[in-house]
């Protein structure tokens, strides 16, 4: 059937040299290219969120626990961008390791984990906004009919974003500072109005969760035991864990940036676990010092970290903290919309997408067409859609396309062991194999309507393939003179 060819490695090593991308990002860019996609809603809303509903104080914890599953999944990628370095990351990886089927379901996978974390930012963005200028929330808020303010801002970045990548680079990076700077102050701050008891007990007891959806609310591990709905105890933790794992998406974007890197074979490795290293250590401190200052069940769900500071007293930071996420928010979209162009670049290549979408603009040398689509269809979902508890879809495409990626680690590392390899994980294939089992674990961890809705992406994404890009695949259309399949 075909449906297992892949690409080979030498053909993606040659044609990144092609010069389609400009070449213009140095390892300072891509770790602010990380910090602006990583440190976003996250730990801004989800934070706090989940300390309120499922783990208390221990959503420190959680954060940990993210952290850890997040790293092993970074090493992976960390070895595969630096010894393929490629436009389509996870993509390409699984295209030259398991076959052209698993490529195209991770490719719709992270279409999935950006257009949606794109319209789920948007509209937060917007929110935010509304709360900082005061502006009417039937246009900017969740209630809106149309949500004008998250519309407006994904048109603007889109223009950002198909001027060209030295625009985004720049503009990110600006961001990116702001960003760090307002979460470095909610610690120094916060730190002053940690009180002890509001920290004990760390763990709350288990509970029953009382929650409406039953079942489908349910993480898919607890329904599948058989245990009754609950929340807090270590179990919330985990499932907690689960959910802020959103905070930690978005580092695999770097691995998408390998041909417009300078030097990718140490820029990349450099930016993925430097990037992850940062966010992780601001994620837990910033965790720790809400929890630390309100005690859980007061923590507001709108606006936590605002509202801890003006709880306390600090009206001033609680500004300065929304316009830090009106800020950082802002540049989470920006390399969201970037990363989507450089995924229907590599798929249009491919011929998985029509190939239209993977050309790159004369002038600007950016996949614009694949930008501006991806664009249209994250502003209508923005603009219509309430999406606050999508966000455990971008951590459930995150974890699987991780899982497969760890695979790729040790199936390419048998394929070609001659491989030059910049970057490698320790301990292969064990750590690949725990990294794939955690991510698993934690996926294991999101509620049954995620996974059901998660199926149904895939279900479509798999007629879309069977019907379009079986047979538009370059594989198989013999007039194309390139090298063909190697299985
Ligand atoms: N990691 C990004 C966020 O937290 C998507 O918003």
């Amino acid at each position: 059937m075909g449906i297992t060819r892949t690409l080979d490695v030498d053909e993606i090593l040659a044609r990144q040299e092609s010069g389609e991308l400009k070449r213009h990002l140095r390892g300072r860019d891509l770790v602010g290219f990380g910090v602006g996609i990583i440190i976003g809603t996250g730990i801004f809303t989800l934070a706090g969120v989940e300390a309120k509903t499922h783990a208390g104080p221990a959503v420190t914890l959680s954060f940990v626990i993210g952290a850890v599953v997040a790293a092993l999944a970074a090493l992976c990628y960390a070895e595969l961008a630096s010894s393929v370095p490629t436009a389509g990351s996870a993509y390409t990886y699984a295209f030259a390791t398991l076959g052209e089927v698993f490529a195209w379901v991770i490719g719709w996978d992270l279409l999935l984990e950006f257009a949606l974390g794109a319209a789920v930012v948007s509209r937060g963005w917007s929110g935010y906004l509304a709360n900082l200028l005061g502006l009417p929330s039937q246009w900017f808020g969740e209630d809106a009919t149309v949500n004008v303010g998250a519309v407006a801002i994904i048109a603007v970045l889109t223009v950002v974003a198909v001027l060209g990548i030295r625009e985004s680079a720049w503009l990110t990076n600006v961001l990116v500072v702001v960003k760090v700077s307002v979460c470095v102050l909610i610690v120094a701050v916060g730190a002053f109005f940690v009180r002890k008891a509001n920290l004990v007990p760390f763990i709350p007891p288990a509970q029953p969760s009382g929650s409406d959806g039953g079942v489908l609310k349910q993480p898919v591990i607890q329904a599948g035991l058989g245990l009754s709905p609950s929340v807090y105890g270590f179990a919330g933790v985990v499932s907690a864990a689960a959910i802020v794992f959103f905070a930690y998406t978005g580092f695999e974007a770097l691995a998408n940036l390998g041909e417009e890197t300078r030097n990718p074979r140490k820029d990349l490795r450099v930016g993925i676990l430097g990037a992850l290293a940062v966010c992780a250590v601001l994620y837990i401190a910033v965790s720790f010092v809400l929890t630390g200052m309100v005690p859980f069940t007061d923590i507001d769900a709108g606006a936590p970290l605002a509202a801890a500071f003006d709880s306390v007293g600090q009206h001033w930071i609680g500004a300065l903290i929304s316009v830090g996420a009106v800020t950082g928010l802002t540049s989470v979209m920006m390399v969201e919309l970037v990363t989507i162009g450089r995924i229907g670049f590599a798929m249009g290549r491919d011929g998985l997408l029509p190939k239209r979408l993977g050309r790159t603009h004369p002038k600007w040398g950016t996949p614009h067409l694949m930008t501006i689509g991806g664009a249209v269809v994250i502003a209508v979902l923005a603009a219509f859609v309430p999406i606050t508890e999508l966000s455990d879809m971008v951590s459930i495409g995150a974890l699987s396309a991780m899982i497969i990626v760890a695979i790729a680690v040790p199936v390419l590392r048998r394929k070609r062991p001659d491989l030059r390899r910049p970057f490698t994980v320790p301990f292969s294939p064990v750590v690949p194999i725990v990294a794939a089992l955690a991510c698993f674990y934690l996926m294991l961890n999101l509620d049954v309507l995620t996974w059901i809705r998660f199926a149904v992406w895939l279900a479509l994404g798999l007629v879309i393939y069977f019907g379009y890009g079986r047979k538009h695949s370059r594989f198989a259309t013999p007039t194309v003179a390139e090298p063909g399949p190697r299985s």
